[in-house]
């Protein structure tokens, strides 16, 4: 049976996507599963593994990118125990998940409850895991502890903000004011960043200072981000868009982390800050990763979570869902419904 797939045959721009089509579908090897994918995420880090400038991604195109996935057992290599074919389950490979099938390490994916959302289950993935985890083991935060999110409408942000609400948090987010709804409606403040001072009006809405402050947008924000909080919060810093974007250079990156991983050590002021990365966090505790996976996924189960899916494209749309991300077009995520009818036609955006 033939199955269509995601290649890149080289680094470069959204063109670069192609959709491929091989004419029989992969066997599983000792060990393995196959899998039948039915959404894979979308996000800014895959826009970056596409640009060939993700630190974490050491493969040469052509590769099929996708961070994660969630899907259905779809056949059992030799030697396989305690997975059936049909059970639902989901993998973080950080590469290869934009696909219609694949093999995996039976031992590695994740059992997940049946019935789920396939497009709201793999934001549990690398977005909620990464917030959950920066949340609850990276921080010590209490129920009425206050945080500030950047990019807090984002894939990512969206969960930190939905998280944190769940968990008793007061949640400040920075986002541009058309997305400042999606935040009201989970009950966190919105900061305009580009209109405000930020570090002012978090100050003022905290009374002097919040707890932690969760900052992908890169080296210099970071900066900013640390005036905001009080004695004894935090500052996780999680990513560098502004070095994606062109609007922060390596060097002031490299400050920034100069300050996050060490400088600021030295001021007696009560703060601390750290750099959290959910590859690392796995490959040091895969099984903090799957109970924290398994807890995320109980909760969407039980209608605890309402991740916000912006929109659910075909596998051959995936060029454009990388355009909309870098002009920041997208609330929450866009999830890759990859069963469909996709016919490969060369670049997928032409
Ligand atoms: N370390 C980890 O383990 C880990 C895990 C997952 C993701 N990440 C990183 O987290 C970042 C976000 O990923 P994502 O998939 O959530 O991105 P996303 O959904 O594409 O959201 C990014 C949003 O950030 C907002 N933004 C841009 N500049 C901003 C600024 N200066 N201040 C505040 N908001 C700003 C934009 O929305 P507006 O319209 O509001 O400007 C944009 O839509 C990426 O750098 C990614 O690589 C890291």
């Amino acid at each position: 049976m033939p199955y269509s797939y995601i290649e890149i045959a080289s680094f470069g721009g959204p063109e670069v996507l192609q959709l491929k089509q091989e004419k029989s579908l992969p066997e599983p090897g000792r060990g393995e599963v196959r899998v039948k994918v039915l959404a894979a995420g979308t996000g800014f880090t895959d826009t970056i593994i596409r640009d060939g400038d993700y630190p974490g991604v050491k493969e040469k195109p052509p590769f099929t990118p996708g961070y994660d996935w969630f899907g259905v057992v779809d056949k059992l290599g030799v030697g396989v125990q305690g997975l059936e074919p049909g059970q639902a389950v989901a993998d973080m490979p950080v590469i290869g998940g934009y696909t219609q099938y694949l093999c995996a390490d039976a031992a590695r994916v994740i059992p997940c409850p049946q019935g789920l959302d396939p497009a709201q289950a793999v934001c549990m993935i690398l977005p909620y895991t990464t917030a959950y985890q920066m949340l609850t083991r990276e921080c010590q935060l209490q129920r009425g502890d206050r945080i500030l999110v950047h990019a807090a409408a984002g894939a990512v942000g969206s969960a930190l903000v939905e998280l944190g609400r769940l968990l008793g948090l007061e949640v400040y987010g920075t986002a541009s004011s058309g997305k400042h709804d999606l935040l009201r409606a989970f009950g966190a403040i919105p900061i305009d960043y580009r209109s405000e001072d930020f570090v002012a009006r978090t100050l003022e809405l905290s009374g002097g200072g919040v707890d932690a402050v969760f900052d992908t947008v890169g080296g210099k924000n970071w900066a900013h981000s640390y005036r905001c909080l009080r004695r004894g919060g935090k500052l996780v810093g999680f990513g560098s868009m502004q070095l994606s974007t062109g609007e922060e250079s390596l060097p002031q990156l490299l400050w920034g982390f100069a300050k996050l991983l060490g400088l600021w050590k030295f001021i007696p002021d009560g703060k601390s800050s750290s750099f959290y990365n959910i590859q690392s966090s796995r490959e040091k505790n895969n099984e903090a990763f799957n109970k924290d996976v398994h807890t995320l996924m109980q909760w969407l189960r039980d209608g605890k979570l309402h991740p916000v899916v912006d929109e659910r494209v075909p596998l051959g749309q995936v060029a454009d869902v990388h355009r909309r991300i870098a002009s920041a077009d997208i609330k929450g995520r866009v999830a890759l419904i990859c069963q469909g009818q996709d016919t490969p036609r060369g670049a997928v955006g032409e």
